[in-house]
């Protein structure tokens, strides 16, 4: 199959695709998304088959506004709707409880729970306006790796598996959606992205609970996918913790590094060997799939050592990401 690339021009022609049961990449604030027409089991399954998901991990069902969500939610609770005001179109999904038998089971994997998003971009609003239908939005790279920011991403993941992706450039924040579970006594984050706790506890006017990602053996976990690797490029990567330690690592023409500009421009490697995670932890979250990608193509580094950040709830969902890709290896100074 010849994956086409689509301009901001040609969204009649994703319409098309979608409606007949092909996959289309196309761009949101946070990542690419791989999209089908939700309501299609066929269209579902063949996500799972393109991204080569366990077919236990569930899929985000991206809507164009409430009012198309509302016709797949068994009921929409206050809580949604506050956050809705407030976040909609935006980083934020929300899990609810699915209509009963308005959605095909290969979209929430057999669950009594949905996860709906409505992203922030024009030409995504357009698409699914257009279709008529809410489109699976899972991110659209292949099981296991990086998120992909950028249509090329996706191209080097999915070419000749789907038929289309949407260019929409790069995305803008750089790390998927934050997911807020509604459908528990308590709202808990399964996730952690771009929308903070703290904001979240803000609008609701009460506490949420933040999911630790420790479920014991037996549990099923809340957010499936949380169980599998992820992010994961093909060398081992480290944490940094503390910029410092920068300057006592063991550095050779193997080992890439990850950092701020400020950092990298006292460590004394090849410029190949060095990925610019930016100015600012912004930057850093809008850099670091990018970041894990470049070097995963460059067969020769051995490790990566990547910074570290702390200090504010705003640093949650980078260092989600990072420890997932890192397994949870911290360098440890002697
Ligand atoms: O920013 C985002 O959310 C991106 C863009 C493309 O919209 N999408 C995304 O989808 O990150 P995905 O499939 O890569 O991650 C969705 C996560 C998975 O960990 C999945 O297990 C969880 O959401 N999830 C989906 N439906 C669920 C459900 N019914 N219950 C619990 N977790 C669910
Ligand atoms: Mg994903």
């Amino acid at each position: 199959m010849e994956t086409k690339i689509f301009s901001q021009n040609q969204i009649d022609d994703a319409v098309k695709l979608l409606a007949q049961g092909d996959l289309v990449a196309f761009p949101t604030e946070t990542v690419y998304g791989l999209g089908a027409i939700a309501t299609n089991e066929q269209a579902v399954k063949s996500v799972y088959a393109a991204k080569g998901r366990p077919s236990d991990n569930p899929l985000i069902v991206t809507v164009s506004d409430a009012t198309m969500m509302a016709e797949y939610a068994k009921e929409v609770p206050e809580r949604a709707q506050k956050l809705i005001k407030k976040f909609w179109p935006g980083p934020l999904t929300l899990l609810l409880y699915v209509k009963p038998h308005s959605l095909p089971k290969a979209v929430t994997g057999g669950l009594d729970t949905v996860a709906f998003r409505c992203p922030n971009d024009e030409l995504t609003h357009e698409l699914i306006s257009k279709l008529g239908y809410p489109i699976v939005g899972p991110s659209a790279n292949t099981s296991t790796k990086p998120s992909p920011t950028t249509a090329e991403h996706v191209y080097h993941d999915l070419k000749g598996k789907i038929a289309a992706i949407i260019n929409g450039g790069p995305t803008e924040v750089g790390l998927e959606s934050t997911i807020i579970d509604l459908s528990v006594a308590t709202p808990i984050v399964l996730r952690p992205g771009a929308i903070t706790p703290e904001e979240l506890s803000a609008a609701l006017g009460e506490k949420v609970l933040i999911n630790t990602g420790k479920v014991a053996d037996k549990d099923v976990p809340k957010a499936p996918g949380m169980k599998y690797r992820h992010y994961a490029p093909s060398a081992p990567v480290v944490v940094v913790d503390d910029p410092k330690d920068f300057a006592h690592l063991n550095l050779t023409n193997e080992t890439g590094v990850m950092a701020l500009g400020k950092i990298l421009n006292e460590i004394e490697l090849p410029a190949a060997n060095k990925f610019n995670l930016g100015k600012n932890l912004a930057d850093a979250d809008h850099n670091l799939f990018g970041g894990l990608r470049y070097f995963d193509d460059k067969p020769n580094i051995k490790q990566i050592f990547v910074q570290g950040f702390s200090g504010s709830e705003d640093t949650l969902a980078y260092m989600n990401r990072l420890n997932k890709a890192a397994a949870g290896h911290h360098y440890m100074p002697k």
